[in-house]
């Protein structure tokens, strides 16, 4: 099913023309959203729901659309195509604004907007024990070429090629170095290293989307009591670290055990990101009591 025109229809009737602007020039915004699926209360619980549809709005200002719809009514939507699909496992919710007219012309003025929402079940995206990651050749889009802090579709083309690339020379994940040299992020993941005991991550200025993972990784190691830093990261960094992981909403928290043919730390999941995994996956299934507002369930 999805939610398309301000109402739910089969996702097979969610159709739009090979013209459409958005199609042609990559003139969209996205999110994706999870809700975790909670076998011993039997509800879904969507994570972080209001912070991705605020995300999605300012993405929708950096592209000029006008989403029609307000966060509360983005929501219950997506609560709506939820329970109508009755989900009982782990899904993944896809909410797409995009420039609907049918007209060649390069802009973004003037143009209809259509706005639309589907799910799918999803599990574990990425390997969440331990992947191999190459740094890529392929440079993040820089700010004042296409903003990386905004889920813009066509900027999706950066990490296409990153991660393309990546896969065919037998990598499972592609590390992007923005246009300074410094580490930007994973193609579609934020990137965290952990050096002697301190939590690292690059800056909101670095050319990357700004996580929502990334901020309750955050938030739960400053709990833990692990150190937190935000700054530029070099690449001969990454070889030293002793733990690197990604997290994201399809990532989740993903250690990386080699990066570029070198072993990170023991090669293996380190303590740090084990301990994160621990107390995360506990959180979006609406198990952790101190954190019940990060999640939002589904059926009443
Ligand atoms: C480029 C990029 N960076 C980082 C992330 C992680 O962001 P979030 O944790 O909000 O899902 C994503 C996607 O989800 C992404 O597409």
């Amino acid at each position: 099913m999805a939610f398309f025109h301000g109402r739910i229809m089969p996702l097979a009737e969610a159709q739009v023309s090979v013209a459409t602007h958005a199609l042609q020039y990559g003139t969209g915004c996205f999110e994706g959203i999870r809700a975790y699926w909670n076998e011993g209360r039997q509800n879904l619980y969507l994570l972080k729901a209001a912070e991705h549809y605020e995300r999605f709005e300012d993405s929708c200002r950096m592209i000029r659309i006008t989403c029609p719809y307000s966060v509360e009514h983005l929501l219950e939507a997506t609560r709506a195509l939820l329970k109508t699909g009755g989900f009982r496992q782990d899904v993944y919710i896809r909410p797409v604004a995009f420039k609907a007219s049918q007209v060649i012309k390069l802009t973004l003025r003037d143009l209809r907007d259509d706005v639309a929402i589907y799910a799918v079940p999803m599990g574990n995206y990425i390997d969440v024990d331990g992947l191999r990651a190459m740094v890529s050749a392929w440079v993040r889009v820089s700010d004042n070429a296409i903003p990386a802090r905004s889920k813009l579709t066509g900027s999706y083309v950066n990490m296409a090629l990153a991660s393309d690339d990546a896969h065919e020379k037998g990598y499972d994940e592609a590390i992007l170095l923005g246009a300074d040299g410094h580490v930007s992020e994973g193609a579609g993941s934020n990137l965290f290293m952990v050096r002697r005991g301190t939590l690292i991550t690059p800056p909101v200025t670095a050319d990357i989307l700004e996580g929502i993972t990334r901020s309750i990784v955050m938030e739960l190691a400053k709990e833990k009591g692990i150190p937190v830093a935000e700054r530029p990261i070099d690449r001969t960094e990454l070889y030293l670290a002793d733990e690197v992981f990604l997290t994201g909403t399809g990532a989740q928290i993903a250690p990386i055990t080699e990066i570029d043919g070198r072993m990170i730390g023991s090669g293996c999941r380190g303590p740090v990101v084990e301990r994160l995994q621990d107390v995360f996956f506990q959180t979006v299934r609406g198990d952790n009591p101190d954190h019940q507002d990060w999640v939002m369930p589904v059926y009443d």
